[in-house]
């Protein structure tokens, strides 16, 4: 089941797995209205979740969609329980190569919006926000308006425009813009954002994937959450596929399905890509060899040392430079960072003159890599969020598996190739393939 921007041409992703989130969305990308929702669904019933919701959450497996996949059940019984709780529907996106958010938010809101009264409920909060960028703040306005005419949701759900940054869907930044300050990420010291977040209340951050699973559990129960899935990766999630087909697309499929079945690619995929970049701009860089091997589960891409963050892969076709596309991203997510610890300030700004050295101007490096590792090292584990972690990250897993092209670089200057306008998603840059790419129903 494909979404989004349906390849037009030949290449269509090749699975065809029943798709729960995504199953029955309009084909145009229009809105699922708040009626043809309740026809789908049923009204949600919230009254289990004053009492069971926790409980079957934990039972389900279901695990967060924002990055970090951390099990939902536990982190609703660790909200703190000094003061009414707050919940964020977590819709910033921020990831440039993740489309996902958007998807649903534009395309089935009501399932977000019912995750979030049912967290409000089962929470006993007195306050729910929607995060989220502000060219989809208009329709989910629309959406709520329609809810509170029929007095669907026990909180108003209020709305508050998140910035087009990297870091803005940080759950410590998401407090602070809620506060009105920048939507940077906080020191947070010992105290969780669970026990003091918005307004110095408990509050829980859950991205708005996570919730339309809430919805659906809260609906079904556990035990239908985990009939697809596996033991330690039950459900289904949502996967924004980069360079595959012709744009961008979101798919959703069973955790455990093998990605090369997912992303149908062929015994001719490494002929036609060299790497692959498995949970966005804070992943890691894998082989082909890697990927083919891979099942699309968070414990399995951890057992091989990635993540698949919130749900991202992007296939690098032959053509590109891989260390010029590394380049161009580096210097975007030190841009990207609030400029407020020790890693970003110094060690972004030396591990971008050092990945941009090696990209473009090896001579500079004197034929040794440890200028970029030596930077990775010293951007890592020290700042207040993990942004400089997966900078780190990114770049040490491109230098292993773009190793060949490390050594030519080093030995014989950059490749023609690196010259050429970059295709992975850079916003706000002219000449990347892609821009700030979102699927064409997502603008
Ligand atoms: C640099 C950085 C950026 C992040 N951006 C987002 C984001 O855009 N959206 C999101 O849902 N979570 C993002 N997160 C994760 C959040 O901090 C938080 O863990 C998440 O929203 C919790 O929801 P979940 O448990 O449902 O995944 C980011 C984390 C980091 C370190
Ligand atoms: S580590 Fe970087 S992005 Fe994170 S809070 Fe510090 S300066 Fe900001």
């Amino acid at each position: 089941m494909t979404v989004g921007t349906l390849p037009l041409a030949a290449e269509r992703p090749a699975h065809d797995e029943p798709a729960r989130l995504l199953g029955g969305l309009h084909p145009d990308g229009a809105t699922v209205e708040l009626s043809e929702h309740l026809a789908r669904w049923g009204a949600l019933d919230l009254g289990p979740a004053r009492t069971r919701l926790v409980a079957e959450l934990e039972a389900s497996g279901l695990s967060g969609r924002g990055g970090a996949a951390f099990p939902v059940g536990a982190k609703w019984r660790s909200v703190g329980t000094r003061g009414r709780p707050v919940v964020v529907a977590n819709g910033a996106e921020g990831e440039p190569a993740s489309a996902k958010d958007a998807t649903l938010l534009a395309r089935t809101p009501h399932l977000v919006l019912d995750g979030a009264s049912a967290a409000a409920t089962a929470l006993g909060a007195s306050r729910v926000l929607a995060y989220v960028p502000a060219h989809l703040a208009p329709g989910l306005e629309r959406a709520v308006e329609g809810r509170e005419r029929i007095g669907l949701d026990p909180v108003p759900v209020e709305i508050v425009v998140a910035p087009d940054a990297f870091i803005a869907g940080q759950e410590s930044a998401v407090v602070n813009a809620v506060a009105g300050r920048g939507a940077v990420p906080a020191f947070q010291g010992l105290t969780p954002i669970r026990h003091r977040g918005v307004g110095g209340r408990p509050t829980l951050v859950q991205n708005v994937e996570t919730l339309a699973h809430v919805a659906l559990v809260a609906r079904f129960g556990a035990r239908w959450f985990r009939g697809v899935g596996t033991e330690d990766a039950p459900g289904t999630a949502l996967l924004t596929v980069t360079g595959r087909f012709e744009s961008p697309v979101v798919l959703e499929a069973p955790l455990g399905t093998p990605l090369d079945r997912l992303l149908g690619l062929g015994p001719d995929a490494a002929d036609r890509y060299q790497g692959a970049l498995l949970g966005g701009y804070g992943g890691t860089w894998v082989s082909l060899d890697t990927l083919g091997g891979l099942r699309f589960s968070e414990p399995a891409a951890q057992a091989r040392a990635a993540t698949l963050g919130p749900g991202v892969v992007v296939l690098l076709a032959r053509r590109a430079c891989p260390l010029a596309e590394v380049a161009r991203v580096v210097r975007y997510l030190h841009a990207q960072s609030a400029g407020q610890c020790g890693p970003c300030v110094h060690g972004l700004f030396d591990l971008e003159r050092a990945v941009d050295a090696l990209a473009f101007g090896p001579r500079a490096l004197g034929g040794r890599l440890e200028p970029v590792l030596d930077a990775c090292a010293l951007a890592e584990g020290r700042g207040a969020c993990r942004h400089p972690d997966g900078v780190a990250r990114f770049v040490t897993s491109a230098c292993r598996v773009f190793s060949a092209e490390v050594a030519a670089h080093l030995g014989s200057g950059p490749c023609r190739s690196a010259s050429a306008p970059g295709v992975l998603p850079v916003p706000g840059t002219r000449g990347s393939a892609a821009g700030r790419e979102r699927p064409r129903w997502a603008r």
